[in-house]
């Protein structure tokens, strides 16, 4: 949500924010902006619009050569996508500009006692408070480090912020509290940024900033202190993906390369936590057995398709361990109050590490006294630094704004976790536990068989492409693998989509099945409990009432054919595992609809990547 970047060092510090900008884009694409020192004074441009709006500003007034820059790249929260309202704000008469990710809680007081003071305001930011605060802190005589850290204490919410001081060239100075920021460490130069794909090409060595941290950026040295100015501990950490894995490398999308990567990416998830017995082996998880068996209650906590993620989980941690497991979507669970005890365990999932909603949750948990477990993708972010202990999803960076592998990896990483605990706490045998793992192991080429049999959804996609409404339905696992697929065809296509549990159609949303719906069902493997023939009876009900039925269901199932107007087969797996297959098919075809609708797949209206704002 917002990408921010600053760069001081040789190189044409234009080149290195604008390439910046473009691969933190997926954070917010409302509207971008980059200053530079130009001698003694700031040059800046800004475009609302995406990136390319500001390539063609720049290419009309270009900006001239210069070792220190900063940019933005925004996700409007205060005040809409415009050119007034984008990013670098200028303070102090222009001698300071800022770049800003997050919310300033009490800029509406800020403003109103700077405007009584005489400061002009020119955009409905919350930014520009700060920036005017700013430029007063410098114009009184403090350095630019010691004015951020000055303006810091003033300000309430969540802020990275980067800044620039026309009279202190080949400075950068960034501060942090509730949102990120990480510092590239290069040679002669360094970098800031929200994300390290944004210095990865020039550096692989980096530092996380810590909460309420400020970093003083020279091509030459870099010190961190609080807000207070003492000097504060840093902690370095190399990148291990490379460029290549934040490119298209041939694909039209990220979402779709991200789609075909999740053989992989599950695979890597799984990599190095089990032995050749089939034992679970979660080193990384630093909380005692004797705290793990003494839990009487597990509650996940997520929004989106990582929630979606958590739904599904919660059926295979109960089968596996019989605690009680509870759901809970992240920005509804603190006003609740929910009952939460040191015997409580909270596993948070996050892709990102950053949504705010889930963070603020995993802080209230931990102030009760439960223990946090986060499921994470993002070496570092503040969620896993702020939890008990850490499980990251090996699934590379994921760009397009949908998540796709995240999701995959998500399921696989709490199902980790489910088994760890079942071994743990001895509710499940040795053999019985090497027996899932094996199981989970085998799944990555089984999704790589699905991705290869998906010839026909293009073709699905193309004829259900002008409807207006798509319904999914779903039981058990499949309840939530429904409620995924509709959320993917809502987010990138635009597409009214609602997922349903089967048996609850007969509550009422059997009244929105009429001639030709779409409606796709996600039906169990066939076993031993009834939980398929239930699936079956739910297709036929939706078929006698004109839906155009999509199923997606095991190979050689014998009942299917019969009532599916298309058919998708899935490898045979068991109920649980069924999830890391059936997803697939419903991801593809929400990137063809988008794709035929000529939508952005990778930078959809209205959403951003990373939700760093309640
Ligand atoms: C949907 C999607 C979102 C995220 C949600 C949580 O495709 O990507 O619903 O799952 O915003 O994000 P993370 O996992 O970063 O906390």
């Amino acid at each position: 949500m917002c990408g921010i970047i600053g760069y001081v060092g040789p190189r044409d510090a234009r080149g290195v924010v604008i390439s910046g900008l473009r691969r933190m884009e997926y954070r917010g694409y409302d509207s971008a902006g980059i200053a530079v020192l130009d001698g003694g004074a700031i040059q800046w441009r800004k475009k609302a619009g995406k990136i390319s709006n500001l390539d063609a500003e720049l290419a009309e007034r270009p900006l001239p050569v210069s070792g220190t820059g900063i940019g933005h790249s925004r996700w409007a929260t205060h005040g809409g996508p415009t050119d007034q309202n984008a990013h670098p704000h200028l303070g102090g008469a222009g001698r300071v500009a800022l770049v800003h990710n997050g919310i300033i809680e009490n800029f509406a007081s800020l403003r109103s006692e700077l405007a009584a003071q005489g400061e002009v305001f020119v955009s409905e930011t919350d930014t520009e408070a700060a920036a005017a605060l700013l430029g007063r802190e410098v114009a009184a005589g403090a350095d630019l480090a010691e004015a951020m850290r000055r303006v810091c204490r003033r300000l309430e919410g969540a802020f990275t912020l980067v800044a620039v001081d026309a009279a202190d060239p080949g400075r950068v100075v960034a501060a942090r509290r509730n949102s990120p920021l990480m510092v590239g460490v290069g040679e002669g130069e360094n970098f800031v940024a929200s994300d390290v794909s944004a210095f990865i090409e020039f550096t692989r060595h980096a530092i996380e900033l810590g909460q309420d941290q400020v970093v003083d950026v020279h091509a030459d040295s870099i010190v961190v202190t609080d807000f207070e100015g003492h000097p504060a501990p840093t902690k370095p950490f190399e990148v291990t993906w490379d460029l290549s894995a934040a490119e298209k490398g041939g694909y039209d999308w990220f979402m779709r390369k991200e789609i075909f990567e999740q053989p992989k990416a599950v695979a890597d998830t799984l990599l190095g936590r089990y032995t050749a017995a089939g034992a679970l082996q979660l080193d990384e998880l630093h909380i005692g057995e004797d705290e793990l068996r003494r839990i009487d209650k597990i509650i996940i906590v997520a929004c989106g398709s990582a929630y979606y993620a958590g739904l599904v989980a919660k059926y295979a941690i109960e089968h596996w361990t019989r605690v009680a497991c509870e759901v809970e979507i992240a920005s509804e669970f603190r006003y609740r109050d929910p009952i939460i005890d040191g015997s409580t365990l909270v596993v948070t999932i996050s892709q990102s590490g950053e949504t705010a909603d889930t963070l603020m949750a995993i802080r209230h948990a931990r102030e009760q006294g439960a223990k946090v477990i986060a499921i994470c993708n993002t070496n570092g972010a503040t969620i896993p630094r702020e939890s008990d202990a850490v499980l990251y999803t090996h699934a590379g960076p994921e760009i397009g704004v949908a998540s796709t592998k995240g999701f995959l990896t998500q399921v696989a990483a709490c199902y980790l976790l489910g088994l760890y605990l079942a071994q743990v706490r001895g509710t499940m045998y040795d053999d019985e536990i090497a027996k899932v793992m094996e199981e989970l192991a085998a799944t990555p080429p089984l999704i790589q068989q699905v991705l290869d049999s998906l010839d026909a959804i293009r073709e699905l996609a193309a004829r259900l492409v002008d409807t207006e409404s798509v319904l999914f339905l779903g039981r058990h696992v499949g309840y939530p693998v429904a409620l995924e697929g509709a959320l993917k065809l809502k987010e990138i296509a635009y597409l009214h989509a609602e997922g349903f549990p089967a048996g609850e159609l007969k509550h009422g949303p059997i009244a929105l099945v009429d001639q030709g719906v779409p409606v796709f069902v996600v039906v169990p493997p066939q076993g031993r409990d009834q939980l398929h023939d239930k699936v079956i009876s739910n297709i036929q009900e939706v078929r006698a009432r004109g839906a155009f039925t999509v199923v997606v269901a095991e190979a050689g199932d014998p009942e299917v054919g019969a009532y599916a107007d298309v058919l998708f087969s899935l490898p045979k797996v068991s109920t649980l595992l069924q999830p890391l297959l059936a997803a697939v098919p419903l991801q593809m075809f929400a990137c063809e609809v988008a794709t035929l609708k000529g939508y952005d797949v990778d930078q959809p209206r209205n959403l951003a990547k990373s939700v760093t704002v309640e």
